[in-house]
């Protein structure tokens, strides 16, 4: 049987890597590791070597067109179909209720979120499941260097390992079908959010 191919953005570290160590632990898949510096992808590699043959490292930057569009003809020699999670991405549903310092976050995310619905609408034909996920309060680099900036337990006091969130954004990515999760913004245990 072919491998269910998956390609994951911003994984060498937080929720992306979080979801690459679910992906990895299943039968039959073959992930792709997307991350900006290769040289930072220490995590992967010792990921990589508790998965021969599962694992596989490309060089993924936000908007460098020529180099992303290597990296899709990479995939592509090696496996046909996928499956695409962005962990760059993410969710503006509290973002207006944080003060300080997040006006780019905040709009970068609706962007992202816009982005994921068109897609849904754009791709009907193909059949295209894109949706867009909340994924919560995660202790990683992002969360710790927000809390500098804002009291983070007052905006989210139950905050999920990177681990936790994977496993969950993994089994919700693995189910979804166009027909329910397409175009929607979701939580991370798949519960329909407000944009
Ligand atoms: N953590 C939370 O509590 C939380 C809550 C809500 C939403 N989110 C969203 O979830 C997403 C992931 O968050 P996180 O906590 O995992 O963040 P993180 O720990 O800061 O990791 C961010 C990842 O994105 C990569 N990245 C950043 N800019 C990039 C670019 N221009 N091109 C390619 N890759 C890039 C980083 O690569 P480098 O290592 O090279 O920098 C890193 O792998 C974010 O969009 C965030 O807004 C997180």
């Amino acid at each position: 049987m072919a491998p269910v191919v998956y390609l994951v953005s911003g994984a060498n570290r937080g929720i992306g890597l979080g979801i690459v160590a679910a992906l990895v632990a299943r039968d039959d898949v073959a992930v792709f590791a997307g991350v900006r510096d290769l040289s930072s992808a220490d995590a992967l590699k010792d990921l990589g070597a508790q998965h021969p043959g599962k694992l596989h490292v490309v060089q993924l930057v936000s908007a460098d067109k020529p180099n992303n569009e290597r990296a899709i003809s990479e995939i592509k020699d090696k496996h046909r179909g996928s499956h695409i999670i962005s962990s760059i991405a993410g969710s503006i549903a509290r973002g207006t209720e944080v003060p300080l310092g997040f006006l780019p976050y905040g709009m970068s995310n609706a962007a992202v979120n816009y982005l994921s619905k068109r897609l849904h609408v754009e791709y009907a034909s193909d059949g295209l499941v894109s949706f867009s996920i909340a994924p919560g309060p995660v202790m990683t680099d992002l969360f710790t260097g927000a809390g500098a900036l804002i009291d983070s337990k007052s905006v989210s006091p139950d905050v999920l390992s990177a681990d936790e969130v994977g496993r969950r954004i993994a089994k919700l990515v693995e189910e979804a079908k166009r027909d329910d999760a397409g175009g929607q913004f979701l939580d991370h245990s798949g519960k329909k959010c407000q944009w």
